[in-house]
């Protein structure tokens, strides 16, 4: 019977995920039901993860949770909330019992790290408690409908259990069990499209989206307007540019869908900013590369922080990352400035430079993700990748 082992763990790996049409306002806090549904791109694990274990053992004599190596608190309030609902599925699944499922009464460890800068502003709490609650389940053998107990953890961590293209269903009932994300399409469905993630040097540290989601909620106008008039018709119109593989309508639709929710930011009292210079100088940049070709070539997209996440085409990540060396020159900060999938050098031709109407800013991005579509939550089956050690504690503690 697994409760005589000494220790039962589980690691899993989660991806983060970037909105193209944005989730921002709640109609719930404690429950965390949104004001408008939401679209993203999960994006690929070989380049940005969480990685968490969760152990059990009747040695254990409270719950503790480790970050990054790091002791944390347990009681924090919506990672009760992850706990306690995945317990009390699992007690639901168990109701007639087996014999073979692990105990409920026992304490759990968990520890989870993520491979990319927290401080980054990579939606490190989408691939946190997606990757909680996915091995939390896994660990109690429960299989039902995960997303919405992701979502009590961070909203939008309910679209990073599943890979490719996902939808968020705001839902209408009070007890949320309609809020939920579904798949579009999945991660094969559109192999040519690409992702590069520009890390900006931020000077200060921006808003959480938490607390600036409620104080849109409760002053903007703009924001009422767009949940309730702009954003049902998008979403339809992002399935269909999805679906289509229509790179035009995609990122004109992902570009206007950010503009707006900064123009929400903007519209809030007070007023809250994410964009930086340098943000402000890539959507400038973008435009003139797009109106070069007189075509959408390039879409960018920036959630609550001034780090822009750009979507294009395979035939197009060279040169567009020629063009970012060109007008951000690298500073030797003994970073590597290109991380992730490898990009050719390309050179770019006389007329698309002076086309490039952006004065150039060394230092303004200090390096850039490349990466791609990418599929969901994994189980890790290699005991080596175990982040607590058989004595339950952080092989990795601080
Ligand atoms: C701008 O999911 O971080 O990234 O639900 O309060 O945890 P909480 O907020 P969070 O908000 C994300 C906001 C956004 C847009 C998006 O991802 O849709």
């Amino acid at each position: 019977m697994a409760s005589e082992k000494p220790l039962v763990a589980i690691t899993c790996t989660a991806p983060t995920n970037i909105a193209v049409i944005k989730y921002w306002g709640k109609r719930d806090e404690k429950l965390i039901l949104p004001i408008n549904s939401s679209l993203s791109v999960t994006l690929h694990q070989n380049q940005l993860k969480t990685t968490t274990t969760a152990a059990i053992s009747r040695d254990f004599k409270e719950d503790r949770i480790w970050l990054n190596g790091k002791e944390e608190d347990v009681g924090h309030p919506r990672l009760q909330s992850c706990l306690r609902e995945i317990r009390r599925l699992a007690r639901k699944r168990r109701s007639g019992s087996d014999g073979d499922s692990v105990p409920l009464s026992y304490k759990v460890h968990i520890a989870s790290v993520n491979d990319f800068p927290t401080a980054a502003g990579l939606a490190s709490s989408a691939a946190g408690y997606a990757c909680l609650v996915y091995t939390l389940a896994q660990l109690y053998g429960v299989e039902s409908e995960l997303s919405e107990v992701a979502r009590q953890g961070s909203g939008s961590a309910c679209r990073s259990m599943l890979g490719g293209f996902v939808q968020w269903h705001m839902g209408e009932r009070p007890d949320g069990k309609d809020s939920i994300a579904q798949q579009v399409a999945p991660e094969s469905h559109w192999p040519e499209l690409r992702v590069l993630v520009l890390v900006v040097s931020a000077e200060r540290k921006p808003v959480a989206s938490t607390a600036g989601m409620q104080t849109s909620v409760e002053t903007s106008p703009l924001l009422k307007f767009r949940a309730e008039s702009v954003v049902p018709g998008r979403m339809a119109e992002m399935v269909r540019c999805i679906k289509e593989r229509d790179f035009e309508g995609f990122g004109q639709l992902t570009m206007k869908d950010s503009n707006q929710f900064h123009a929400t930011c903007l519209d809030t009292f007070p007023p809250i900013c994410y964009l930086s210079d340098t943000s402000r100088q890539i959507i400038g940049l973008v435009h003139c590369f797009n109106a070069h070709y007189g075509k959408t070539k390039v879409a960018y997209t920036f959630d609550a922080g001034p780090n822009a996440v750009i979507f294009t085409l395979e035939d197009t990540v060279a040169e567009f990352v020629a063009v970012i060396k060109q007008i951000f020159p690298p500073e030797m900060n003994g970073d590597k400035f290109l991380k992730g999938l490898a990009v050719e050098p390309a050179e770019l031709s006389e007329e698309l430079k002076s086309a490039l109407a952006v004065e150039p800013s060394p230092g303004g991005i200090r390096y850039v993700i490349a990466t791609q579509v990418g599929p969901g939550p994994q189980v890790l089956e290699d005991p080596q990748q175990q982040l607590l050690g058989p004595n339950g504690l952080p092989k990795l503690a601080s």
